[in-house]
């Protein structure tokens, strides 16, 4: 349905609003039946004096003062009164419940033969016959006699209310809706991984509760991540100093001993060594730095890429043409590094950086041909220490792809892991782009 709107906002208004117009279709229907009855005995009794008066009138007047008299009458009271065609038949009246109140009435008065209509030969008007010996008469009623209440004046009322009543609803539902509205925002901001600042804890009951629960959770939310930042910050960097003696004191024994054994603990001390930059990475997600309004994502994958060439590690590169966008340079560098860090070492081979646009957003992914994520793991597996199977490669924290979601968000974006066609893994990252204006 495509006229029901979105917002709670319209919604309630137009609820209100629906239910506002049937009640007053309800009153004023109740309103109008109950006050037919008395309408039509006073137009009734409106049409009996009228005709009584005349008729009197004519019998008493004096043959040749009649002419005189029907004239006055015509002008004073517009009453207007014509001698009956004998046997003449008219159009019944209309069979609506005040024309048959009126009929009946009227003719417990006058009698039951009098006839009424509201069309006599093609004249529209008030028509009713009265007898005088044998003669009949018709006596056509002026129209302001009987016209009703106008009905367009009732409708002018009746609209102006609701308009009222709308408003009225409108101010309310707005007013309740405020709160919630700042409570959405806080909440959309927390979706991206922010610590809004409080929201303000004002409005009905319920709704400050609300706030009063949502204030809760963030300040536990950022109380708890401060606290895990903290101690990972702490032990990593305690870790680094012994770490850093271990791999001198690795590079400084001879080689007369075993090489082998050599060169495995040198690599579990590289291994150690990227775990605790994982922890320093994760730990510095906290600190908030600032964006770059006119950021380009190609340039960034570049840098990254070189740094991996250097290293010995070179990565393929698809990069498409990107309007600037607002970018946090370090974080999103960390995020392509912590991606093609996963597929040089889950998918270790025909790792590929490529950058893209798409309707509304522009996406860097990094693809390989390793053994993939299976679909119903993708969700979970970007929550912290969180991997898919501890034994299967060796080394790890379960970080990445938690240090990806969260920076993703931070942009406004978020990464999908997808199957990539063929076999291996696509990790995508999508970040809104701006809408041009
Ligand atoms: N490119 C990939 N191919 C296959 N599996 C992957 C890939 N990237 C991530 N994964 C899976 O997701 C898990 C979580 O990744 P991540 O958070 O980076 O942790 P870590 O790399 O430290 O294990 C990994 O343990 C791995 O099982
Ligand atoms: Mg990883």
């Amino acid at each position: 349905m495509k006229f029901w709107p979105r917002t709670l906002l319209w919604r309630s208004v137009l609820l209100i609003a629906l239910v506002l117009i049937v009640a007053h279709l309800a009153s004023l229907q109740v309103f109008r039946v109950s006050e037919r009855e008395p309408r039509a005995r006073q137009i009734a009794q409106q049409i009996v004096s009228a005709v009584n008066l005349t008729r009197a009138a004519l019998i008493t007047a004096q043959a040749d003062k009649r002419l005189s008299l029907l004239s006055d009458l015509s002008q004073r009271e517009g009453i207007q009164i014509y001698l009956g065609e004998p046997g003449e038949q008219v159009a019944p009246l209309p069979d609506l419940p005040t024309f048959n109140l009126v009929a009946a009435e009227v003719r417990e008065r006058l009698g039951a033969d009098t006839k009424l209509t509201t069309n006599r030969g093609g004249v529209y008007g008030t028509w009713v016959s009265f007898t005088i010996d044998d003669d009949e008469f018709w006596v056509l009623l002026p129209r302001s006699r009987l016209e009703r209440i106008e009905p367009l004046r009732w409708i002018g009322w009746v609209a102006l209310v609701l308009v009222l009543a709308l408003a009225g609803a409108y101010l309310i539902v707005a007013r309740i809706n405020r709160p919630l509205r700042a409570l959405t925002r806080a909440a959309a901001q927390m979706g991206q991984g922010k610590i809004p600042p409080p929201v303000e804890e004002t409005g009905p009951a319920e709704i400050r509760t609300l706030a009063s629960a949502f204030n809760q959770m963030a300040t536990d939310l950022k109380r708890l991540d401060d606290e895990r930042a903290l101690l990972l910050a702490g032990v990593s960097h305690d870790l680094r100093t012994p770490l850093s003696r271990i791999r001198l004191g690795l590079e400084m024994l001879d080689d007369k001993g075993d090489s082998e054994l050599k060169a495995g603990l040198v690599r579990d001390v590289e291994d150690i060594d990227a775990a605790i930059n994982q922890f320093l990475d994760f730990a510095r997600l906290g600190e908030v730095e600032p964006a770059v309004a006119e950021g380009d994502l190609n340039a960034l994958v570049r840098s990254v890429a070189e740094r991996y060439a250097r290293s010995g590690q070179p990565v393929a590169m698809r990069l498409s043409p990107l309007p600037p966008m607002t970018l946090r340079t370090m974080a999103m560098q960390r995020l392509i590094a912590n991606l093609i860090d996963n597929a040089l070492r889950h998918g270790r081979s025909e790792v590929e950086v490529a950058t893209g646009k798409m309707p509304g957003c522009a996406f860097v992914e990094v693809i390989d041909r390793g053994p993939g994520v299976p679909p119903d793991q993708a969700e979970r597996m970007v929550q912290p220490f969180t991997r898919l199977d501890a034994a299967r490669g060796g080394a790890g924290t379960g970080l990445g792809l938690a240090i990806v979601d969260r920076i993703a968000r931070m942009h406004g974006g978020s990464i999908r892991l997808l199957a990539r066609e063929g076999g291996g893994l696509r990790a995508r990252v999508e970040l809104p782009l701006a809408a041009k204006g």
